[in-house]
Order: structure tokens, then C-alpha cells, then sequence
């Protein structure tokens, strides 16, 4: 038997493969309520244009939010030879309500319906992401605020390069999340244009209110070219590389919990929430949830690949090649609000060593930039002079098996006689950060106020 719903010049019905290959269903299900909605504003906009009778609008609205319904308690049965979302949805209708349903179909297609539908759903999901994002702000906030003076080393090629704070190097990871977040909120903004009314590809003879549709859909406004309607994913692709800039963000977040809670860094330690133990080494905590939100990101980023492969070579308008843009899409944004949720349940969950911290970060000569900046400064030496005596003295530490703090003055004499005993003062490690006071910098009372003025941000959306 031929489709019923777009069967007309056909005598026989598709090849079974084609059920599997040209269905989308058994994932574009995810769409009902986008799609529902989008159907419902659509006919209000037909009855109000006098293109169909307000009482076959009203049956077909009411019978809308019976699928809808029906759909929502689980008890719809999808079928694959109606291809998709919204053939599954628009021939419930006609079993609820009769002929009338066929009116729906009026001066649209499923290629704007789709555009619409999608566009609908990427717009609710970064709304969702949006507040898990600032959600985990929260966390990074809460836990810099308790170890805003918690010393630790910082790094750069994972070499000890000068003392941080703890609360520090998780504020960067807020700017981060501040900067994915506005990403999602400027593809948010170009996204909210609506393509429904463009039909098929090249707009539609009757009298349509665009103008109404995208107000009812909470759209700014309508598209301006119907081609580019409904052949655009661009909504699609800014917010999965929006997505993957945040993952690769969390990854690396997540490559530090990784380092920080192995044995031989020791810095944080996991409750028994967030590790899982080995089936064969019985004192082993892994750090499962860190290293699958690393893993993820490797989906999502994938899923980018994957859409502007599909897009890059399609003719306008639309193709079917598209229907490839909403599993990659649905997968990659699922990975990340998941991923957004472990990383802000592991920030509330890890706990500091500090002593381990502090420890590390008096190891590796992570002062000696300090001893270098007070050459400068009170014995008045070019920077680059001051660069090489502290190396001197550096080299002199090491032979010597010592931290910098404990290196003899007579030794540091011997390299530089003007050296005097007031240059202990800033070879510890709490000494260097509470000086590291420029703008931006780590000093406790810097990150303090870096994290006040983040709530008072916060607070404010
Ligand atoms: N399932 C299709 C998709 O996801 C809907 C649009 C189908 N349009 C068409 N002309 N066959 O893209």
C-alpha cells in the first residue's frame, strides 16, 4: 500500500529496508512537544487569516493536546512507516478528530515544520544548559570562597612554576563557564528567527500571518528567505560548538581531577560518591565520573564533525541528508548537561589536602621568581640581571639539595654580595601569593573579591 500521506502517484508502497533507513522516528519522537506546539500555533494563524473555519481550528487544537497527551503518559504507539515525528503525530489527529485534520497540513511542509521544531528544541536545551552552567558557577564559587587562601602550586608544561591558590585556579574555571555561557546565549539570539511559513522552500500562496506564528512560538520574528529557512542548521552548529568549547572546558577540569587525586599528587581526595573501586586491587579510588566527562567530550565534538560534514556539500534548499542533524545534536547536548552535572557534583563532593598542597607548592624553586622581582626592586637590578643571579642561586639550591627558603645567605652572598637577610621575607610560598596583588592576580584578597563580585553577578540574572 502507498503512503497515505504523500502516497498519491505511487502504486506501490517503499521497500522494507526503507523503513530503516528513511525513518527518523525512533528519534525525532523527541520533538513532540516542540512539534505540538508548533502545529497549534500554526492553526490559530489559519483561522485568524480566514484560511480555514475556527471550527475545524478548534477541533484540530483540541485534538493536538489529546496526542500530546497521549504521547506524554506513554501510551502513543510510534510507527516507522509513517517516517517520523510529524506524520506519526498529524495521523493520530485524523484518528481523533477526522478529515478536518487534513487542514493542518495548510501553507506548510515538513521542511519548515521540522526547521521550526528543531530550532524550538536546541532553544528549550540551552535554556536547560544555561542554568545547569550557572548552577556549577555556584559550586566553583562555594569551594574557592572556603580555599580562597589555600596554597597550592601552579603550573605551566606541568612543571612548578609559582604558588597559587586553590580558590584561584577554580575561579578560572568560572571566567570559562561565564564565556560558554555567553556563547549559548549569542546562539540563542541569532537562533530565534522562525522559519515556520517558508513551506517547502519557496513560501506559500496564502494569505499567512508569519508575523503571528513567531510571536505565538516566542520567536523574535519570522526568517526573511524561505530557502535559507529551511535548507539553515546553523542554529544547530553554533550551539554544538558552543557545546564543545564548554566540554573541552570541563575536560580539562576533569584531566585535573584526574592528576589531583592520583597517589602521587595527593592534592584533592573523592568521597566514596564519586569513585569507584577495582575488581582486583582492592585500595584503588578511581575517579570514574572525572574521566567519562573527558571521554564525552570527545562525543560532542564529534557530533560538530559529524553536522558539518552532513551540511557542507547540500544544495539549497532542503535535503533528506538533513534529518542526519538530530541524533549527533540530541546525543552531544544530553553528554553535556550530564557532564555539567558530575563536574558541579565532584567540585560540592572533592576535598583539599591542604598540607599536601602547600608542600608542593614550596617544591620545585616555585619562589624563585619572587626571590628575582625583590632583586629588582630593592636592589634596583634590570629584571633580566635578577633573572640570571636567582638561576645561580637556583643551581646552588639544588647542589645543595635545599628548598630556596633554606639556602645559607652566605651562599647567596657568594653569587651576589649585595643579598641581604630581608630577602626570606619573600621566599614562602603564603609570602608570594599574598603578593601577587595586580589585577587578576592570586592574592587571597584578590580571589575574595573576584568571588563577591561574581555572586553579585549571579544574583542579578
Ligand atoms: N524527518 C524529516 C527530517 O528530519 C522531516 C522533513 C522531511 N521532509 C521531506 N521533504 N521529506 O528532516
Amino acid at each position: 500500500m502507498s503512503n497515505r500521506m504523500w502516497g498519491g502517484r505511487f502504486a506501490t508502497g517503499p521497500d522494507a529496508i526503507m523503513a530503516e533507513i528513511n525513518a527518523s522516528i525512533d528519534f525525532d519522537k523527541t520533538l513532540y512537544r516542540q512539534d505540538i506546539a508548533g502545529s497549534k500555533a500554526h492553526v490559530a494563524m489559519l483561522a485568524k487569516q480566514g484560511i480555514i473555519a475556527a471550527e475545524d481550528a478548534a477541533r484540530i487544537d483540541e485534538g493536538l493536546d489529546a496526542v500530546r497527551a497521549e504521547i506524554d503518559s506513554g501510551g502513543f504507539t510510534f510507527s516507522r512507516e509513517l517516517e517520523d515525528i510529524h506524520m506519526n503525530v498529524e495521523k493520530r489527529l485524523a484518528d481523533l478528530i477526522g478529515p478536518a485534520a487534513g487542514r493542518l497540513h495548510t501553507a506548510r511542509s515538513r521542511n519548515d515544520q521540522v526547521a521550526t521544531d528543531f530550532r524550538l528544541w536546541v532553544r528549550d536545551t540551552i535554556d536547560d544548559l544555561d542554568s545547569a552552567l550557572a548552577d556549577l558557577q555556584v559550586a566553583l564559587l562555594d569551594k574557592a570562597e572556603a580555599h580562597a587562601a589555600t596554597v597550592m602550586p601552579g603550573f605551566t608544561h606541568l612543571q612548578t612554576a609559582q604558588p597559587v591558590t586553590f580558590g584561584h585556579h577554580l575561579m578560572a574555571y568560572v571566567e570559562m563557564i561565564g564565556r560558554d555561557r555567553g556563547r549559548f546565549q549569542d546562539a540563542r539570539a541569532r537562533l530565534n528567527e522562525c522559519p515556520l511559513g517558508a513551506a517547502a522552500l519557496a513560501g506559500t500562496s496564502f494569505p499567512i500571518d508569519r508575523f503571528a506564528t513567531a510571536a505565538a512560538l516566542g520567536f523574535d520574528r519570522p526568517t526573511a528567505n524561505s530557502l535559507d529557512s529551511v535548507s539553515d542548521r546553523d542554529f544547530a552548529l553554533e550551539t554544538l560548538s558552543a557545546a564543545s568549547i564548554a566540554a573541552m572546558h570541563l575536560s580539562r577540569l576533569a584531566e585535573e581531577i584526574v592528576i589531583w587525586c592520583s597517589a602521587p599528587f595527593g592534592f584533592i581526595r573523592l568521597s566514596d560518591r564519586f569513585t569507584t573501586g577495582s575488581s582486583i586491587m582492592p585500595q584503588k579510588r578511581n575517579p570514574d565520573a572525572a574521566e567519562l566527562a573527558r571521554a564525552k567530550t570527545g562525543r560532542i565534538i564529534g557530533a560538530l564533525n559529524t553536522l558539518l560534514i552532513v551540511m557542507k556539500g547540500l544544495p539549497l534548499a532542503y535535503a533528506k541528508d538533513m534529518q542526519e542533524d538530530k541524533e549527533p545534536t540530541f546525543d552531544a547536548l544530553s553528554s553535556l548537561s550530564l557532564v555539567i552535572a558530575a563536574s558541579a557534583g565532584m567540585v560540592r563532593d572533592l576535598e583539599p589536602d591542604a598540607k599536601a598542597m602547600k608542600k608542593a607548592a614550596g617544591g620545585g624553586y616555585s619562589t624563585a621568581t619572587d626571590l628575582a622581582d625583590w632583586l629588582v626592586r630593592v636592589i634596583g637590578m634590570p629584571f633580566r640581571e635578577a633573572h640570571h643571579v636567582t638561576g645561580r642561586i637556583v643551581a646552588a639550591a639544588a647542589e645543595a639539595g635545599l628548598p630556596l627558603d633554606r639556602v645559607p645567605l652566605a651562599t647567596m652572598q657568594a653569587v651576589d654580595d649585595r643579598i641581604t637577610e630581608a630577602v626570606f621575607d619573600v621566599l614562602t610560598v603564603d609570602r608570594s601569593v599574598k603578593s601577587r596583588t595586580s589585577h587578576g592576580g592570586t592574592a587571597p584578597a584578590n580571589v575574595r573579591r573576584e568571588i563577591r563580585a561574581w555572586r553579585r553577578r549571579l544574583a542579578k540574572e
